[in-house]
């Protein structure tokens, strides 16, 4: 049992983080799944109207109504970036400081070669996660800009028109889709490791990730506060706030 008692409840995710996460966890998950489905379409057969077995327009137009999800969602996040507080901002995800890479090499020795048990206390996520997700950002506008181009020549609308430049740059259609499909085996390696990190991280640290992306709060002893905010990453310090009150937002 941790005998420490001097614990601060901080509002850390704001609800359009919140918000954002899980769409855009929704919106991946289902455009995995029908992605996959018109990769590896199964012949599925019945004796009814045709009509009323056109299951794979279903498929392709959940694909599609899914990726209009992930664009928005991923447009509004990043104004949050900017309109958020310090645990949302974009300066976070650029690799700005020196501090920032040297809590790269800390994670990396805790998490992956185990060489240090000192680990990092982060209220926002650690300089590791947040390039990570800078990354998974990156593979998100990769996904948009690829999935468009493929819609672009059986489609009117002016979105997917925006990208009709993009398979030209590939050689031919078949390539785009190569890489398109490559790009879902990357969230799904990310989506394992993520998941597996979050339980990780929950468990060693205790400071309730798992419940902040639900509930917004997390809990950490107020020294290791100040050292986190001393580090200067996830931006300067919040103004004090009686302690528990609820935040904007
Ligand atoms: C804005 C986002 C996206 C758009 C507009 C989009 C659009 C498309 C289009 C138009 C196709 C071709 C469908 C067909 O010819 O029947 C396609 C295929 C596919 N998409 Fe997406 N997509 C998006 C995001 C994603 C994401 C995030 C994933 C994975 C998590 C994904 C996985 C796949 C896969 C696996 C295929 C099949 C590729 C093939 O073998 O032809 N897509 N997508």
């Amino acid at each position: 049992m941790n005998a420490s008692h001097d614990y601060q409840r901080v509002y850390v995710w704001q609800q359009p983080v919140r918000w954002f996460h899980w769409i855009n966890a929704l919106a991946i998950i289902t455009l995995g799944v029908t992605g996959w489905l018109i990769t590896h379409p199964p012949a599925l057969m019945n004796s009814g109207e045709a009509w009323t077995s056109f299951w794979f327009g279903k498929v392709r137009f959940v694909h599609f109504a899914s990726g209009y999800v992930l664009l928005a969602n991923f447009l509004v996040r990043i104004y949050w970036s900017f309109a958020g507080n310090k645990y949302a901002s974009w300066r976070n995800f650029l690799p700005l400081t020196k501090a920032q890479v040297r809590e790269v090499w800390q994670v990396l020795k805790v998490d992956i070669m185990q060489s240090s048990d000192k680990a990092v206390h982060a209220l926002g996520h650690n300089a590791v996660a947040y390039f990570t997700y800078a990354a998974t950002g990156l593979l998100t506008v990769f996904q948009v800009v690829t999935g468009f181009a493929l819609m672009a020549p059986t489609s009117q609308s002016w979105i997917p028109r925006l990208f009709t430049w993009v398979t030209p740059l590939f050689g031919s259609e078949g390539s785009v889709r190569t890489f398109h499909y490559a790009g879902m085996w990357l969230f799904v390696i990310f989506t394992f490791i993520h998941v597996y990190l979050v339980f990780y991280h929950d468990y060693v640290e205790g400071h309730g990730v798992m419940s902040s992306i639900i509930g917004g709060w997390k809990f950490m002893e107020k020294h290791k506060i100040a050292a986190q905010e001393a580090t200067g990453i996830s931006g300067l310090p919040t103004k004090s706030r009686k302690a528990g009150s609820r935040p904007k937002a």
